[in-house]
């Protein structure tokens, strides 16, 4: 098995299901136009992720990492009429060019990007009563996953759906003695889902044009309903 086979499958797949769509492309061409890394989610992920969005009826959902604003417009294209989503960017640059792709998307009225680090960008979120948010979608810095995981519970009620991207890192996660901060912030986002009270959840594995990796899914719930 190969990476060239995961990218041709994920290729067919996107052929049969997921048609060209110019708002997507054109972020794309956008992104890359202004040299921002290509590490969006793949167009089956987009798809997924709005496909979360519309069985979990978000109303509100919280993105932490918004890059060019690629899978913010998959997100924002599975709310409910009226609905609203919120991304959280550090880089302001990466911030500009995701607000432009998302305008261009038709979206400009429903989704906010807000630029600065997370960890202030949250705590400011809350002190303004947004939130509660339905679903959570975590792709930011590794490493501040652990603290992610819990202002999404914070800015969440039972029943928010919190995804978490890269939680495999081509199998990077089974290294204990890892030097490499993504890994390890990884690794105790796996250590504090997996203990905590109101969390219920699983990761799944991916391959695909983005080789392999996973994501976590974790269930909000009240204490400790476990199944
Ligand atoms: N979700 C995007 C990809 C995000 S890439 C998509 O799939 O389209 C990760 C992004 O997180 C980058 O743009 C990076 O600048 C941003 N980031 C890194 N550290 C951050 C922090 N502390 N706070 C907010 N954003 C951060
Ligand atoms: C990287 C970050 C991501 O969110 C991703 O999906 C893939 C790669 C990275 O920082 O390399
Ligand atoms: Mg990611």
């Amino acid at each position: 098995m190969s990476e060239a086979l995961w990218t041709n499958i994920d290729t067919y797949i996107e052929e049969r299901l997921i048609p060209q769509d110019d708002a997507l492309l054109a972020a794309i061409t956008a992104s890359r136009a202004a040299g921002l890394p290509p590490i969006a989610v793949s167009a089956a992920h987009g798809r997924f992720l709005q496909l979360i969005a519309r069985v979990v009826g978000a109303r509100r959902i919280l993105e932490v990492g918004t890059l060019g604003g690629y899978s913010a417009i998959w997100l924002a294209r599975g709310l409910v009429p009226g609905g609203s989503l919120v991304t959280l960017e550090i880089d302001p640059d990466h911030a500009e060019v995701a607000r432009s792709n998302i305008a261009r998307a038709g979206l400009a009225a429903s989704v906010t990007v807000r630029t600065g680090p997370a960890l202030e960008s949250l705590p400011a979120l809350a002190a303004a009563g947004g939130g509660p948010f339905d679903l959570a979608f975590i792709d930011a810095d590794k490493a501040n996953n652990p603290n992610y995981v819990e202002w999404a519970v914070r800015l969440g009620r039972t029943g928010t759906l919190i995804v978490v991207d890269n939680v495999v890192r081509e199998g990077a996660i089974l290294d204990p003695s890892s030097r490499d901060d993504a890994v390890r912030g990884t690794r105790r986002t796996y250590e504090l889902v997996g203990s905590h009270p109101r969390l219920v959840a699983t990761a799944i594995q991916t391959v695909g044009t983005k080789g392999h990796d996973g994501f976590l899914m974790a269930l909000v719930t009240d204490s400790g309903v476990r199944r």
